[in-house]
Parts: C-alpha cells; sequence; structure tokens
C-alpha cells in the first residue's frame, strides 16, 4: 500500500467525525503539500502523507498528554505498518519542539523521535502555516495571527506561536526560496 493510501484513510477515521473543521484544516496542507511535489522527487509522498496526518493528536481517541504532536506520534508508532519518516515529521512539526518546551515535554519529544530532514521539516511549516484552520490558503502572517487571536495572547500556545514566529517565517522562507529554485532549475535555457 502507499503511503497516501495509508494515510488518508486513517486520518479520516481519527479527525473527520469528532473535529470536522481540523480535518478539512489537515485535508488543505496535505493539498498544499501536492502543490510542492515537484520540488520534493521521491519525498513528495511522504510529505503529503504526514501532512494529511500531522494534527491526528487532536483526535478525541488519542488525546494522552494534551501536545498533540507527540500523542499523535506516539499513536503512529504504535501501528505496525506506519512509516518512520512520517512519525518523526508529525512529531516536530511546525516548530513543535518549542510548544514542548513550554509544556516541559522538549525531552521526551526529542529522546523518542528523531528530527527528519531539514527540507522536509520545513516544507511540512511551510504547508501548515500556509493554510486556515478551514483548509483554505493562507500566508504565514496572517496564520500566526489568527492562532494568537484564537487562543490567546496570554495562553501556553499565544505565547509559543510568538516565540516560534521567527523560526516559523525562517522555514517557510526557505521553502518558497526552493520552490523557486526548483522552478528556475526546470526552465529551458
Ligand atoms: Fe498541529
Amino acid at each position: 500500500m502507499s503511503l497516501t493510501a495509508w494515510a488518508y484513510p486513517l486520518a479520516e477515521s481519527l479527525l473527520a467525525e469528532p473535529l470536522p473543521r481540523r480535518w478539512a484544516h489537515s485535508l488543505g496542507v496535505a493539498e498544499r503539500a501536492r502543490s510542492l511535489a515537484p520540488m520534493l522527487g521521491d519525498d513528495a509522498e511522504l510529505l503529503e502523507a504526514a501532512a494529511v496526518l500531522h494534527d491526528i493528536g487532536y483526535s478525541p481517541d488519542l488525546v494522552a498528554t494534551g501536545f498533540h504532536p507527540l500523542d499523535g506520534a506516539r499513536y503512529l508508532r504504535s501501528l505496525p505498518e506506519a512509516d518512520e519518516r512520517v512519525i518523526r515529521l508529525v512529531a516536530h512539526h511546525s516548530c513543535a519542539h518549542m510548544e514542548a518546551d513550554a509544556r516541559g515535554l522538549r525531552t521526551e519529544l526529542e529522546t523518542e523521535f528523531p528530527r527528519e530532514d531539514a527540507l522536509l521539516n520545513d516544507a511540512l511549516c511551510y504547508c501548515d502555516m500556509c493554510t486556515t484552520p478551514d483548509g483554505t490558503p493562507t500566508n504565514p502572517v496572517d496564520r500566526i495571527n489568527e492562532i494568537a487571536g484564537r487562543y490567546g495572547d496570554d495562553s501556553l500556545i499565544g505565547r509559543f506561536i510568538r516565540r516560534a514566529e521567527p523560526e516559523i517565517l525562517k522555514a517557510t522562507a526557505r521553502t518558497m526560496t526552493r520552490v523557486a529554485e526548483s522552478k528556475l532549475a526546470v526552465q529551458p535555457m
């Protein structure tokens, strides 16, 4: 079975009914991932699978610590058919290490789940931060402001997202540069 053929029904079964908006967001993030396929080559499907699964840790069936990247990655690790690289991307998506810091879970996160390739981490961050909660395209600045507004500036998430903002903007900028470079590379001289 391909990675995406495995990932979509799994994510849908965990999110679609209890959290339809989160499911719509996940489908949008996966759509952004597909748009990056030309620059990713053999890793395109890996990114799309991680994109559709990245927020499964919010599923009521999976919540354990309440830190969704860790809960989602631990659940995936329990599945015999799960792909190790998808698990790592889910565990570390969108500067999760900074939220882990705030929650006192960084050691668990970093020791249980090594990081995937930086280019793929950047790409997943780009896809997540360029997608609204409803799944439509947006830009990282509006997305960060939306998150801070939704949770409140004084909340754990609000403080995390402001602390992560510079790193998120750098990751998304690096990804946009790579997209532009990959387009230049395929243009005829
Ligand atoms: Fe997330």
